[in-house]
């Protein structure tokens, strides 16, 4: 018999502090309307000073330990899904281990751009499946602030700061994951990139030529995002023998309302069963779907039994999309 995988519990933070799209006014040639109409965007969360991306992690954690039950000594296993690590090294989820006391877990980052919740997820339930371990944390954390050129309005209006978490472990049979789908295309790698690494090393030039900050194409992302998420949906689907009709809830990566509608017209959901959080948070990267999540769970849209679908794509270019049967 095959162990069942699910999550225990939620949790999502996000910084105080709110830009509004009028606040960007003030920032870029920008205008609420136009942010508004191509993106659905109204506001954005932007981290402290003092905070970084383990931070938001850290207190998304806890909501999310507490809520499963779980003390942080059970963990086996801490998993941040992250494009804007506290450092290059050490990862982002050692420092969340240790801040969280959770001595008998093993812990490194996850590098999938916005789908790196997904993965996390995929990675986590895989894990847990096989018996190799009991209790997971997994996290997507951005402080997306802190790597974004505040003079291109073509990427500043789009992004925002936050976290959510999720406790990974055994569930009911029958219930938790049930589909997975994940992909790449690294051929689109150069469309959205932090050129700053080990190719382009600090230098007064690169810092000039804002390497260290988020180079996009919008136009090719958006053309990728329209086309791959529902099929990434549909492939999860299929896995787990499903048909989009008999979805409760799409969670879908939220970079805009207008790749938001399209994926759901692709698997032909109404807007009522999609949730939509842009234009309170922006595109908040991997964060996004767990921050989604949780919100539900604490609206009380999600009930046992629920079938739901996260539904992500990112930088890599990635994708992954996780049907799951809701466990709580
Ligand atoms: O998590 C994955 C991360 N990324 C994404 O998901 C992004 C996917 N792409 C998109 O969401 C859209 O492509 C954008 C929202 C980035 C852009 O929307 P668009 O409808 O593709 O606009 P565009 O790039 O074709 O730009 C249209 C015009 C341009 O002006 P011209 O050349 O037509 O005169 C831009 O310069 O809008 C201009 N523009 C702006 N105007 C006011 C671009 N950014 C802004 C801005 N405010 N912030």
């Amino acid at each position: 018999m095959t162990r069942a995988v699910g999550i225990l519990g939620l949790g999502h933070y996000v910084p105080e502090k709110i830009i509004t799209n009028t606040d960007m006014e003030k920032i870029v040639e920008t205008s609420d309307e136009w942010i508004t109409e191509r993106t659905g965007i109204k506001q954005r969360h932007i981290a402290a000073p003092e905070e970084a991306t383990s931070d938001l992690a850290y207190n998304a954690a806890v909501e999310a330990l507490k809520d499963a039950g779980v003390a942080p000594e059970e963990l086996d296993l801490v998993i941040v899904g992250t494009a804007s690590s506290d450092y290059i090294f050490p990862s982002t989820a050692c420092l969340v281990q240790a801040r969280l006391g959770a001595k008998n877990a093993a812990a490194f980052d996850l590098a999938a751009g916005c789908s790196g919740f997904v993965y996390s997820l995929a990675v986590a339930s895989q894990m847990v499946k096989s018996g190799l371990y009991n209790k997971i944390l997994i996290i997507g954390a951005e402080t997306l602030s802190r790597i974004m050129n505040w003079t291109d309005r073509n990427t500043c209006v789009l992004f925002g700061d936050g976290a959510g978490a999720a406790v990974v472990g055994e569930v009911e049979e029958g219930y938790g994951v049930l589909g997975i789908d994940m992909g790449a295309d690294g051929n689109g790698g150069k469309f959205l990139l932090q050129p700053a690494g080990s190719r382009n090393p600090a230098s007064e030039e690169t810092v000039a030529a804002k390497d260290h900050t988020i180079h996009m194409n919008g136009q090719e992302v958006f053309k990728f995002a329209i086309q791959i998420m529902g099929k990434t949906a549909k492939r999860a689907l299929a896995k787990a023998n499903m048909k989009p009709e008999e979805l409760d809830m799409l969670f879908p990566h939220q970079a805009n309302y207008r790749i938001i509608t399209s994926a759901a017209k692709r698997l032909k959901m109404p807007m009522d069963k999609v949730w939509v959080n842009v234009d309170k948070y922006a595109n908040t990267s991997a964060a996004s779907i767990p921050i989604a999540l949780c919100e539900a769970q604490k609206a009380g849209a999600l009930k046992k039994g629920d079938n739901i679908i996260l539904d992500g794509f990112g930088a890599g270019l990635t994708w992954a999309a996780i049907v799951l049967k809701w466990s709580k």
